[in-house]
């Protein structure tokens, strides 16, 4: 079964997220979850959709200050966290190092977790892209393994947000390098909207969607959630 993600970022608070869950209905044959911000996961997990947070940290509790654990999180209720969003890599100084700490604290704690990874333009057109990849995948293989409840999602980071999706060449030709270096579930992300998803979702090696922007309104993640059901 294929696993259809919503990252909503920094979009939609317990009011909004109320809203959005009591129109919403997974499709059979797909796991699709939600991942509100935090304030609103308590709306989000009393609605009975399967949430994830966006974030986790790796110590159970401690001086962290604006950090959530994952104790925290599963006394809600959620199920799992993403962790390593090119948006954390980008502004908030997160490295190949902290997400594999919380990739491996999650799982020890028994959250799933899809962990983010993704080249730059520049990486892919200097030709580091391979190599990019590697660490970012290798950094949390190392700590982590292939273990249950371990999902990657390859995310270029030029694509997301900007309406440019891989190629279903590329999507296919990265998603097969990742399973080489981590036999996972592999999640393709970045511009995934309802009439590129079945497509996408076609590809061989392409276990599921980690979705942004179209994951903010009911009909186009429902239609991105039906195309992975087909
Ligand atoms: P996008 O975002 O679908 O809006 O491109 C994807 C993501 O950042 O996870």
């Amino acid at each position: 079964m294929k696993l259809i993600a919503g990252n909503w970022k920094m979009f939609k608070g317990p009011r909004e997220t109320r809203e959005f869950c009591a129109a919403f209905s997974t499709p059979a044959g797909v796991d699709a979850v939600l991942c509100p911000p935090f304030v609103s996961l308590p709306a989000a997990v009393e609605s009975g959709h399967t949430v994830f947070a966006q974030n986790v940290h790796w110590a159970d509790d401690g001086a962290f200050t604006g950090e959530i654990s994952a104790p925290m999180l599963l006394e809600l209720g959620v199920s799992g966290a993403i962790v390593g969003h090119s948006e954390r890599r980008q502004y908030f100084g997160e490295t190949d190092e902290t997400v594999a700490r919380r990739t491996v604290a999650a799982l020890r704690h028994g959250l799933r977790v899809i962990a983010c990874v993704g080249e730059s333009l520049e990486e892919r057109e200097s030709g580091q892209m391979d190599l990019v990849l590697r660490l970012q995948v290798e950094t949390i293989a190392d700590v982590a393994g292939a273990e249950e409840g371990l999902a990657i999602a390859y995310e270029p980071v030029w694509a997301i947000g900007t309406g440019q999706t891989a190629t279903p060449e590329q999507a296919r030709e990265v998603h097969a390098f990742i399973k080489s270096l981590l036999d996972v579930p592999v999640l393709y992300g970045g511009s995934v909207k309802p009439d590129n998803a079945e497509e996408l979702l076609s590809q061989e090696g392409v276990d599921g969607a980690l979705v942004g922007g179209a994951s903010l309104d009911v009909e186009s993640f429902t239609a991105i959630c039906q195309a992975a059901a087909t």
